[in-house]
């Protein structure tokens, strides 16, 4: 498995599937969870009205639609309260969900963004720690996967992923 972090949006990755940052309605938002649902196109909404919800930890596959990925990850993270109240745990199963799905379906290349940092107020070096630990952990020998791209909206949290991957990995990380 290749990884690489990068600084943009993530509705222009041309990856197999693109995981979205979501709510338990999986009926749309703001954040990536918005851009997502603005890509993609108004049928988006109905396949996400149709799954009915998801709950927290938990995901859900949908065609991506306008998107140049075929698929979306629906993925919903904890809403940050203190780390107290299973966050942690919540957030550790929505990467290994979409990777676990990814490995299901047969995708070669799936790009995160930093779910439950914006809105839901998870610390950053935290969540992305989790982020990258599961990605060490799901790097198996066989894996289908051979491209996971950390897509960051601005330079700072990509600046957080960088010294972490540094931490988690014990090398340098490519840039893509
Ligand atoms: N591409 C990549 N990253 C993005 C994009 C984008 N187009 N837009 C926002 N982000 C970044 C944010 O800067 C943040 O770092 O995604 C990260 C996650 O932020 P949110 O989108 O707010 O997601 P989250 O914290 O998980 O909150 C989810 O927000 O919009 C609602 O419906 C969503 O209720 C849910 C909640």
């Amino acid at each position: 498995m290749e990884f690489s972090i990068r600084i943009g949006d993530i509705t222009t990755e041309d990856c197999d599937a693109i995981v979205n940052a979501a709510n338990e309605t999986l009926l749309g938002g703001g954040g990536v969870d918005g851009a997502i649902h603005r890509a993609a196109g108004p049928a988006l909404l109905e396949a996400c009205r149709s799954i009915g919800g998801c709950p927290v930890g938990s995901v859900r596959l949908t065609p991506g639609f306008e998107l140049p990925a075929p698929w979306v990850i629906h993925a919903v993270g904890p809403i940050w309260h203190g780390g107290a109240q299973g966050e942690p745990e919540h957030l550790r199963s929505c990467y290994l969900r979409s990777f676990n799905l990814a490995e299901r379906y047969n995708f070669d290349s799936i790009a995160f963004p930093a779910i439950s940092t914006g809105m839901f107020r998870y610390p950053v070096s935290d969540a992305t720690r989790i982020a990258l630990s599961i990605a060490r952990d799901c790097d198996q020998p066989g894996s289908c996967i051979d491209t996971v791209t950390f897509v960051c909206f601005d330079a700072a949290t990509a600046e957080i992923y960088r010294e972490i991957y540094r931490e988690v990995f014990d090398a340098d990380p490519a840039q893509a």
